[in-house]
């Protein structure tokens, strides 16, 4: 037992057990910086922009479908473009239902929306942020046609049997992949198991394309095809007799955009920083699962009134915030106590990730298109826009879980000094042997 593990709690005035700043990520370096140059050097050189659609973006998406085992990348401007661009390319009708999951970010659910399709709201499991196949099931309807799964915090869902319940009723799936880059499920990539897949690579994921970006991945060829056009105001992608040729847009022959949509388009430069970050994905996720199972056991060992919520059964989660569950029958405090005096040690904890999506101000007054509460209130909706979406597990699980930022790049020290603080605040409230 060490000495800082049993001084007073820097909540209540002792000091701080993590006794430096939290180290920072580093996640971008000298070989981002140097492809960046490149793209200004050749854009210099030749008197030619940077573009978008060009090598370096060809290039991106092609690594990023042979990361996934192949397939087709389309890469966009977000995560929530990715989420767009994937929801619209299932061509589901409008006014349908789309089940979503509970505690996701704002961007992977107002596509729904703005799609004038109607999100439904699915419990989670009793584990995890994560929602399941039963939860899921219990919010389907006739109406619904499409569900979004979120991979939260890189725990892989459990879909062979959301694939079951969705194909069996005829409806689509879209993974959310956004904080799940490289998670394993049952030895399948995540993102390989549903219809379509949306990526954020926005700087803090596991690998970036600068401050914002995102991915739309797919095997179907045809979908593949939607997406681009999706993401580029409707152009004539793959559509034979419009386009010219297969790459692309005739620069000659004027073409016919074929849907509407938004420009939503990644670009040569994001994608050349892209790449590079690709190269490292790898060392990344592993890097990420041996610092979490080193905190896990240290925290098993010495903390016992903590579970860390890992990888389900035969899953490689590539975590990207760590999740733990707080027994709050063995502590004298309630979980936002016990959160609160961890990051008062110097830890970057917080008692909740985010709210359910249904508790959202523009999810409950319905701030979609004006103040009409359209999608809800169309008459094209047949549904019943106040159906009670109770989420019952989760709020028991809210009770326990908090969570802690961290990166790949945390020393050894840093682990043990980790487990020290959570072994410090676990003995003084009481929990521990
Ligand atoms: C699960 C999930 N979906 C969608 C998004 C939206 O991605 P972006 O911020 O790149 O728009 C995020 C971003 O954190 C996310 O975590």
């Amino acid at each position: 037992m060490t000495r800082s593990t049993m001084s007073p709690l820097a909540i209540e005035g002792g000091p701080k057990a993590f006794d430096r700043p939290f180290p920072s990520r580093h996640l971008i370096g000298e070989a981002e910086k140097r492809a960046a140059m490149a793209v200004f050097d050749r854009a210099i050189e030749t008197g030619e922009p940077i573009g978008y659609n060009g090598e370096e973006e060809e290039e991106y998406c092609s690594r990023f479908a042979d990361f996934m085992g192949g397939g087709y990348c389309d890469a966009v401007n977000s995560g929530s473009s990715a989420v767009y661009v994937a929801l619209r390319a299932l061509e589901i009708p409008a006014f349908s239902e789309v089940v979503v999951s509970p505690i996701t970010d704002a961007g992977g659910i107002m596509p729904v929306a703005l799609t004038n399709c109607i999100p439904v709201v699915a419990d989670t499991n009793l584990h995890s942020y994560n929602t399941g196949p039963e939860q899921i099931e219990a919010r389907i309807t006739e109406r619904t046609r499409a569900i979004i799964v979120a991979h939260i915090t890189g725990i892989p869902v459990d879909m062979d049997p959301i694939m079951e319940i969705a194909r069996s009723h005829d409806i689509r799936v879209l993974e959310d992949c956004s904080q799940a880059h490289g998670s394993r499920y049952k030895g399948r990539l995540v993102g390989t198991i549903g219809d379509v897949t949306a990526f954020s690579t926005m700087d803090g994921k596991h690998h970036c394309t600068g401050p914002q970006g995102g991915v739309v991945f797919t095997k179907d060829p045809e979908m593949a095809m939607r997406c681009r056009r999706l993401s580029d105001r409707g152009k004539p992608f793959g559509i034979k007799g419009i386009e010219t040729n297969d790459i692309g847009i005739s620069q000659n022959v004027p073409v016919s955009n074929v849907v509407a949509s938004l420009n939503l388009n990644s670009n040569n430069l994001a994608a050349a920083i892209g790449l590079e970050q690709l190269g490292k994905l790898p060392r990344i996720i592993e890097d990420r699962r041996r610092i979490a199972r080193a905190i896990a056991e240290g925290i098993e060992d010495r903390c016992p009134s903590i579970r860390f919520v890992g990888d389900p059964a035969e899953c490689e989660s590539a975590y990207w915030f760590l999740v733990f569950d707080l027994d709050t029958a063995r502590v004298r405090v309630s979980k936002q106590q016990f959160a609160e005096a961890i990051a008062a040690e110097g830890l970057p904890v917080a008692a909740s990730y985010v709210p359910p999506q249904s508790h959202w101000r523009w999810f409950r007054t319905r701030t979609v298109f004006g103040e009409q509460g359209l999608p809800w209130t169309a008459p094209q909706f047949a549904g019943d826009p106040d159906r009670p979406m109770p989420l019952p597990n989760f709020e028991t699980m809210d009770e326990r879980l908090f969570r802690m930022d961290y990166h790949e790049n945390l020393a050894d020290a840093d682990v043990d000094d980790i487990i020290s603080v959570f072994e410090k605040v676990g003995r003084a409230y009481g929990g521990e042997a």
